[in-house]
């Protein structure tokens, strides 16, 4: 079985978060989606009508809402005040307002912070966890024994992402997920606090030309 943690980083539309479940199962270990956090914070934002550009109000509604969340690799539970808010934290509004709500120092050093008693506590329990985000390696878990950062095209995620809406019933038109994609990455890559950057000692992984399984196959390697 694992011990420790797998620190999985990487932009959006690698794969990171199916991967990072399928290889928590396999591994018998714990699971956390750390994004989803993040998107609970956003949710809860858009739904109170918080100004987004408002860096002090986001952080004040921060403080407010209570974002629970499972760490179970073989079911989602995420909790915004204890309602499950799994499906509402995938719409296409939550993917814009995440970005500014989650460059918010404030709203990172609580989160940060939730996330490592998560951590703690289920490698007290199972012995291992599997964290999927950005800045795991770097931030929340920089003691982490495998740090892998997962790239792919920006094209290649954009077409992942677009699949993935037709599938769940979501119109879809590929140039403007592409266009979001970038988006995103330019927001994320160059925001003040924890940037998404592979850390010095990560394992680079491109999965542009490689399928789900095989993707879980190379990190169960590695583990
Ligand atoms: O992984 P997911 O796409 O759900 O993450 C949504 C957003 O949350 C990211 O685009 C990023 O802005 C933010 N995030 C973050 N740090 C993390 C995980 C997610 O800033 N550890």
């Amino acid at each position: 079985a694992l011990r420790g943690v797998v620190a999985l980083d990487g932009p959006s539309g690698t794969g990171k978060t199916t991967v990072a479940r399928m290889l928590a199962a396999e591994l018998g270990a714990g699971f956390l989606d750390t994004g989803a956090m993040y998107r609970v914070v956003a949710l809860s934002a858009l739904r109170e009508g918080v100004d987004l550009a408002d860096a002090d109000a986001v952080a004040a509604l921060a403080r407010r809402v209570q974002v629970g969340i499972g760490t179970d690799p073989g079911q989602s539970r995420v909790l915004l005040d204890g309602d499950d808010v799994a499906e509402q934290i995938r719409t296409e509004p939550v993917n814009v307002a995440v970005s500014p709500v989650s460059a918010v120092p404030e709203v990172r050093r609580l989160l940060v912070a939730g996330q490592r008693e998560i951590i703690a506590s289920v490698l007290g329990s199972a012995g291992g966890i599997v964290v999927d985000g950005r800045d795991i390696g770097t931030v929340v878990a920089p003691d982490a024994p495998l740090k892998v950062f997962l790239t792919a095209s920006a094209e290649v995620r954009a077409a992942r992402r677009t699949a993935q809406d037709s599938a769940a019933g979501r119109q879809a038109d590929t140039e403007a997920v592409l266009a979001s994609v970038r988006r995103r990455d330019e927001l994320d890559t160059t925001r003040a606090t924890s940037p998404l950057r592979a850390a010095d000692d990560a394992e680079v992984l491109d999965t542009s030309e490689l399928t789900i399984d095989q993707v879980v196959a190379a990190l169960s390697e590695l583990a």
